[in-house]
């Protein structure tokens, strides 16, 4: 007979996936439309409202920001029905609100579920992040190494020369001196101008997307959602912190981190078996986006769970009434 638990995490996840499903159809009709904060105020109560349909005791520990910032889905907000496991939520209802607002690729809407203190709280500031897709020796590449030794490392490991390697980075003048050391090993660089989630999820998929390895420094939070997807997926992540000023550093203080130079691997940033949904908001790589159509509107959800690496992709088409 099944186990009872297992067979409540599952449904659990169909729960989650219908989450992402939710804010992704919220955020459709704002595709283009050059309104950043409309679609995503969308995304955010829509993914409000269908999480508090899960029959779980969530807090949300990476959300939209601090309580004083937020008024819904920030850290700390108690969701879920009150009955249920007691889990950690990180999410972000729609990863890439620019892309969204000017109709740009690989915009998505995310959520992640984990066992109660599994998931780093992590601050809103900035990660230095690096990582690669599976089937690599551990720590064949690392943050300590110069951008160029990576590429070299990890070529080496793959078997193939430095220029058949290609670099996904976030395009930003903070990336400058990267783009360019990078550059000068042969390998390619696939810039680009937001969505690092997306941006670390094709290593994972490097025969399908074409990216080996993902640098660079982008949101703390958004760290913390990719290094779920990677570790259903399988693949590596290392970040470290970025403190800029003592507003950042007090930041810190306030999620509990003390060790302000620890790079943190994937499995410190997800210590539990995790839940990741992802649904595509805009046409992408990795996702469908969002299509309407005068009668339905479809989406396209990526839906897995670590404990067992399952992957399922989902289409769901919703009749317009
Ligand atoms: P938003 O959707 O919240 O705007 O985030 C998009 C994003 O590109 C993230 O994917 C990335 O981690 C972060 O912004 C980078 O921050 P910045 O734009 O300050 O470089």
């Amino acid at each position: 007979m099944a186990d009872p638990v297992e067979f409540h995490d599952r449904m659990l996840s169909l729960g989650l996936a219908r989450v992402s499903e939710a804010a992704a159809h919220a955020s459709a009709r704002l595709i283009g439309r050059g309104d950043e904060k409309a679609a995503d105020q969308a995304a955010v109560n829509a993914m409000r409202s269908q999480l508090n349909l899960l029959e779980i005791r969530g807090t949300v520990v990476i959300g939209e920001g601090e309580r004083d910032e937020a008024p819904m889905l920030f850290i700390g907000e108690e969701v879920g029905t009150g009955n249920g496991p007691e889990v950690d939520i990180a999410l972000d209802p729609l990863e890439g609100t620019t892309l969204t607002a000017k109709d740009m690729p690989n915009a998505l809407t995310v959520i992640a579920m984990a066992p109660r203190g599994t998931l780093l709280h992590a601050p809103d500031v900035y990660m230095d992040k690096l990582a690669i897709g599976p089937g690599y020796p551990d720590d064949v590449v690392s943050l300590d190494m110069a951008p160029a030794e990576r590429v070299r490392a990890l070529a080496r490991a793959r078997g193939c020369r430095d220029d058949d390697i290609t670099v996904c980075i976030l395009e930003r003048p903070r990336h400058e001196e990267l783009i360019a050391e990078v550059r000068s090993t042969g390998a390619a660089i696939r810039l680009i101008t937001d969505g690092d989630v997306a941006g670390v999820i094709h290593c994972a998929e490097a025969e399908l997307t074409g990216i080996d390895m993902y640098m660079g420094a982008g949101g703390a939070p958004e760290g913390v959602l990719a290094a779920s997807a990677l570790k259903c997926m399988g693949g590596q992540m290392w970040g470290r912190l970025i403190f800029r000023n003592d507003d950042e550093r007090s930041r810190a203080a306030r999620a509990g981190i003390r060790d302000l130079n620890r790079i943190y691997r994937r499995d410190d940033m997800v210590r539990g078996e995790v839940i990741f949904a992802a649904t595509g908001v805009t046409n992408g790589s990795i996702l469908q986006g969002v299509k309407r159509e005068p009668n339905y509107i479809q989406t396209e959800t990526l839906l897995m769970r670590s404990k067992t690496g399952s992957l399922r992709r989902m289409i769901y088409r919703n009749p317009v009434r």
